[in-house]
């Protein structure tokens, strides 16, 4: 499929990466591009030999500066909704993949970029990455599930204060408020993000699909009702040859060979 706002490309086998291409706007979020995000990540989803993906911005300014504020200011109410539920399509679409996913923020992370950012499983940094919600400051609440994502990631206190100001923060204060995980120099973010996607590329990837799958459905769970959910993940395991494989190579002192099967 070919897309005009995002680049789908496989730099190496199992390793998709999604790229926002509209750099002149700082990758600004406009309908189309809204819609080929989910599109793209619906693609790499559903390739069987996908392991992980990497979601990232083009140019070295922006992983994604917001919803794109020139096709947003001229809305009525009803435009204004649906404008919010297709991003929320999109970035559920992405949320939802059976692969994990890794947003490499390369800049500005700001409204829907940070709601982007916050829709893969974990985000990875560059030292000048700057963070957060400032829809406020343009007179509209957060419409891609910023108001929910980052109250669930960072805690309704630290969530309240960001969205209610509009303030950004740096990486080093994103990190220890839980945001990101690791933080990279600009010029070898990139070459960590593609270091990480292959050690999880190289693991039993039925493992890893059950392990995004058991955390993701588990989270809104009981605690009995999600060991449940675990303790099925962890049988269907027994029924693949990459458990056989992992244990039986861990017992003869060798790197295991997953097939994926
Ligand atoms: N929408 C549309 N265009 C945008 C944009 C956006 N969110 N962010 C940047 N651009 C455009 C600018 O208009 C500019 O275009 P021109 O060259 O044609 O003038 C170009 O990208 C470069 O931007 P700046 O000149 O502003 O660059 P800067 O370095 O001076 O500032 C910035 C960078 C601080 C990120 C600034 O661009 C900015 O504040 N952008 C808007 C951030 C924002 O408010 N995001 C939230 C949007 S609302 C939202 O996301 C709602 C939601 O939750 C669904």
């Amino acid at each position: 499929m070919s897309y005009e706002n995002v680049l789908l490309e496989q730099p190496e086998a199992g390793i998709y990466l999604l790229t926002v291409n509209r750099p002149k706007a700082l990758n600004a979020l406009n309908s189309r591009t809204l819609d080929e995000i989910g599109a793209a990540a619906a693609e790499a989803g559903a390739d069987p030999e996908a392991r992980v993906l990497l979601v990232t911005g083009a140019g070295d300014k922006a992983f994604v500066a917001g919803a794109d504020i020139s096709e947003m200011r001229a809305y009525t109410a009803l435009e204004g909704k649906t404008f919010s539920q297709r991003g929320m399509r999109a970035f559920r679409a992405l949320e939802t993949l059976p692969i994990p996913t890794i947003a490499v923020v390369n800049g500005f992370c700001l409204g829907g970029g940070l709601e982007l950012a916050m829709s893969c499983d974990w985000i990875l940094a560059s030292d000048s990455a700057r963070f957060g919600q400032p829809e406020v400051s343009l007179g509209v609440t957060p419409g891609f599930g910023g108001t929910q994502r980052l109250a669930r990631l960072v805690g309704r206190a630290v969530a309240m204060e960001l969205i209610t100001t509009g303030r950004q923060v740096k990486v080093e204060e994103a990190k220890a408020m839980g945001l990101v995980n690791h933080v990279f120099s600009a010029d070898t973010l990139m070459a960590e993000a593609l270091k990480q996607a292959r050690t999880i590329a190289a693991k039993g990837s039925i493992a890893v699909r059950l392990a995004k799958e058991a955390i993701q459905c588990g989270q809104d769970l009981d605690l009995d009702n999600a060991c449940v959910l675990e303790s099925k993940a962890f049988g269907l395991c027994f029924s693949t040859a990459d458990l056989k494989e992992g244990m039986l190579a861990f017992l003869e002192k060798r790197a295991a060979e997953f097939t994926g099967r």
